[in-house]
This record gives C-alpha cells, structure tokens and sequence, in this order.
C-alpha cells in the first residue's frame, strides 16, 4: 500500500517519521477522515474547510493548498478502484531539535496521508441497532478542534465495551454533547433533534449532511441542548459518522430505545444517506442533490 509523507509516495512499511516528531511527543497536530466512494471523496471541501478551520485554532497555516489534497488522495485512490475507501490525513507541527511545550518558531509540519478500505456496514448490526452507554464528558473545552489527541475518546470508547456497548454518548453538565467518534440525534414525537455546534462537540460532516438531507425532506429537525434525561426518553437515537453513517442506537444504558428496533425515522434517513452516497458513485460532485 503507497501512502503519502511529506512530499513523497511510498510503501507504508517505510514511511517513518523522526521521534522528535511533536505529534509522537504531544499529540500536537489534527486530522481529518474522509470516506471515498467509487473513487470520489464525500463532502471533499467540507472536510478541507474543517481541517483549515482545526489548524488555524492550533496555531498552524495549512501545509498545503486544496488543489494539492485533492492531487495526493487520487494519486493515493485512483490505483485501488472503484472499491471504497476511507482517507486518513494528519498535519502535525513537526520535529524541532528538542521537547519544549512552546511552539517553536521555525519547525517544518509532517504531513502523512493513507487510504484503507472502508467495509461495508455490517447488516446484522445495522438491523439490530448499536448499545450505547451515557458517560461523562471529560475531555477539553476545545472538542470542535479535530485533534489527533484522542486518550479522552480512547478511554471512553474502552469503557463503553466493557458494559458490553458498541459507543458512549457523553455528557458534560448534564448535556449529551456527543459520541466517543461520532455525533448523535435524538428522535422525539417525529421531530429530529441535535445540540447544535459549540466548543462541546466536533461539528461533524456527517452530522451536518443529515440535516441537510432532513430539512430537503421536510422533516422536523432542529439543533438544540439536549438534556441527557430527554435522550433517555426517545423515541429513536442515531450516532453519525463519515466511517459509522447513520447507526440506530437501540439500547441505551441497558435500556430498549423506543421500541428496541431501528425506528422509522431512521429508515428514511438511511435510505437518503445511501442515495447521496449512490450519486456520488455516479460521478464526481459534491453535492448530494443536483
Ligand atoms: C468526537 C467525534 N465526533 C463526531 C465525529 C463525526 O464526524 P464526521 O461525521 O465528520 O466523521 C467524529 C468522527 O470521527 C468524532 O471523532
């Protein structure tokens, strides 16, 4: 498998990055993950714009400009098919000469990007829907930054799957935010429902196109704070991811979400998701709706 690193294309085996890197050192830099289908990356300018917005709150200027994303991820896509594929980039601030928390003047970013495959949804899961656990929210003030400093997210997801739950939906003062990797919408009364974007919460790409896709259908939707005793009692919980889509949540705290079973709401939405996706397999745009 090739993959990109600073400048140059080769064998993911030997792409190395110096120890002094501050990404090894810190966790300093951002990343983006962007699902490719048929060749054509989804919502391509959103991510980018997401990235550019993520450095800019650290402090960096992007490394390289978009046409040169869009150059490396067909170099990288264009050899593996029509297969799709889940791109991964990450900008970190780069190696200086020693461990020093402030940000060196002059320090030159690492930029890696790979493509793996992104596997289809297991239908099983899908038809049975996920189990999720409400935990609390630890992490920093700055979860719209897409940091690459995930030991919070990391923690989280762990203790989820020890209660024997597939995500965690977190709760900070007694709000659901969001997933441990993954945005949430709640379903209640036929009205869809999320917190709207704040420093809680990664405004997640997915998350976005769902409302979009919503308010196009003439569903209810609308973003507002979701006290975690009303996730409890919905009728219907979704998690959304660029890798997850739209997953239904169908246990909660060990609980049956409405009936137990992925809901209406949810069938709808889905079956739009997979139409947006279909287009884009169809030919490069990205725009769902022509
Ligand atoms: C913490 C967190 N929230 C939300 C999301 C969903 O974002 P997107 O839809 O852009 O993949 C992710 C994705 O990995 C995430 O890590």
């Amino acid at each position: 498998m090739l993959v990109y690193l600073n400048g140059d294309y080769l064998p993911l085996e030997e792409a190395r990055v110096p120890v002094l890197d501050r990404g090894f050192l810190f966790g300093d830099g951002v990343y983006e993950v962007i699902p490719a289908y048929g060749g054509h990356p989804f919502r391509l300018e959103e991510h980018l714009q997401r990235l550019e917005n993520s450095l800019r709150a650290i402090r960096m200027e992007p490394p390289l400009t978009r046409r040169q994303w869009r150059e490396i991820f067909h170099r990288l896509l264009d050899p593996l098919g029509d297969a799709d594929q889940q791109l991964y980039l990450q900008v970190t601030r780069g190696a200086y000469e020693r461990r020093l928390h402030a940000i060196p003047g002059t320090v030159t970013p690492t930029v890696f990007v790979m493509s793996n495959p992104l596997a289809p949804r297991d239908p099983e899961l899908v038809a049975r829907g996920l189990a999720a656990v409400t935990l609390e929210d630890i992490r920093w003030q700055r979860c719209d930054i897409k940091a690459i400093t995930l030991l919070a997210n990391i923690l989280a997801q762990q203790q989820a799957r020890d209660a024997g739950a597939d995500e965690a939906i977190l709760v900070r003062d007694g709000l659901a935010t969001e997933g441990t990797a993954s945005n949430f919408f709640l379903v209640k009364e036929g009205r869809i429902l999320t917190p709207p974007k704040s420093a809680h919460l990664l405004p997640g790409i997915t998350r976005d196109l769902v409302l979009e896709l919503a308010r196009e259908a003439g569903l209810p939707c609308a973003e507002r704070d979701i006290p975690v005793e009303e996730l409890k009692g919905a009728d219907e919980i979704w998690v959304t991811s660029s890798t997850k889509e739209v997953m239904p949540v169908t246990r909660l705290d060990g609980r049956p979400v409405g009936n137990g079973r992925p809901g209406p709401m949810w069938q709808k939405m889905d079956a739009l998701y997979s139409a947006c996706k279909a287009r884009l397999r169809a030919g490069p745009t990205n725009q769902c709706h022509e």
